[in-house]
């Protein structure tokens, strides 16, 4: 949002521009507050306040390495040192780095909801240090790791040795995350599209819409009725057919809408 009139956010009086936008934020805040079933899409962009860098944007990540060399299946397979010291460096990156108030303002969000679900591609884990409960991780989440021999999944927050092994079988140790070319675990897929499937409000946050299968989610909602909103720092190739789209910081727009609860 640009600047102009202002309204009280969480933290504090935020500049807004067009009336139009506030309009908006007020319209998104009453369907919210009336809605029985909400899913919320997050995508890089609601992390980008905390400090965390998007994939494609300016300074994105996949601008500066390439993808194919670091997350795919074929790159452990080739150099599993390498990929480790990638992930390893992602997670100094994350490691310090706190949820800001777009975050917290969802975890407000789900408090007030009967059903709520969020579904994120992020895989930082500040949704659930923000104390997010009901949250689907479909790309996984980098503090897991899982034995490529056993499949045991372990939290593991230290920065690991190049060649990590499994305590209990002795194999080689991944990233539980979900790299290119490789499925999504399908009882997440289905959970989520289920919840999709059913929701009246739909909210996509944070993200360009070019990774499938959630770029597809929202509109698979569209077609079962439900109202979408966008929020996102600049159109994506879905905002004109989205009901709503609020462009700015999610950090800043999503305390708006739950400023008063
Ligand atoms: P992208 O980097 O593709 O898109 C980030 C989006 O966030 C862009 O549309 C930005 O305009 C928007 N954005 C940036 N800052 C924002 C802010 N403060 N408030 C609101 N919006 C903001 O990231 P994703 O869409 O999440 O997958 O990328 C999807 C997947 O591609 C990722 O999960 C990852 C990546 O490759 C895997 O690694 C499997």
């Amino acid at each position: 949002m640009a600047e102009g009139s202002s309204v009280s956010g969480g933290t504090g009086r935020i500049a807004v521009t067009a009336s139009d936008d506030v309009m908006k934020v007020d319209l998104v805040r009453d369907r919210l507050a009336r809605a029985q079933r909400v899913v919320v899409l997050t995508g890089a962009g609601i992390s980008a306040e905390s400090g965390v860098p998007t994939f494609r944007g300016e300074g994105g990540l996949w601008r500066q390495h390439r993808a194919l060399d670091l997350a795919t299946p074929q790159a452990f397979a080739r150099d599993p040192r390498l990929v480790w010291e990638f992930y390893n460096w992602r997670r100094e990156v994350l490691g310090p780095l706190e949820p800001n108030p777009g975050h917290n303002a969802l975890v407000k969000l789900e408090q007030r909801v009967p059903q709520f679900t969020l579904i994120t591609q992020n895989i930082d884990g500040l949704h659930a240090r923000a104390g997010s409960r009901n949250m689907l991780e479909l790309h996984g989440n980098i503090w897991h790791v899982r034995c490529l021999g056993c499949g045991k999944v372990a939290e593991d927050r230290s920065v690991l040795p190049l060649m990590p092994r499994c305590p209990g079988c002795g194999a080689l140790l991944r990233p539980h995350v979900v790299w290119f070319g490789e499925s999504l675990d399908p009882s997440i897929l289905s959970t989520a599209f289920e919840a999709v499937q059913h929701a009246e409000i739909v909210m996509v946050i944070g993200t360009s819409g070019t990774v499938e299968p959630a770029a597809s989610m929202g509109m698979v909602a569209k077609r079962k009725g439900a109202c979408l909103v966008e929020i996102n720092l600049e159109p994506t190739p879905f905002t004109t057919l989205y009901d709503t789209s609020i462009l700015g910081k999610s950090g800043e727009i999503l305390p708006m809408i739950c400023e008063s609860w």
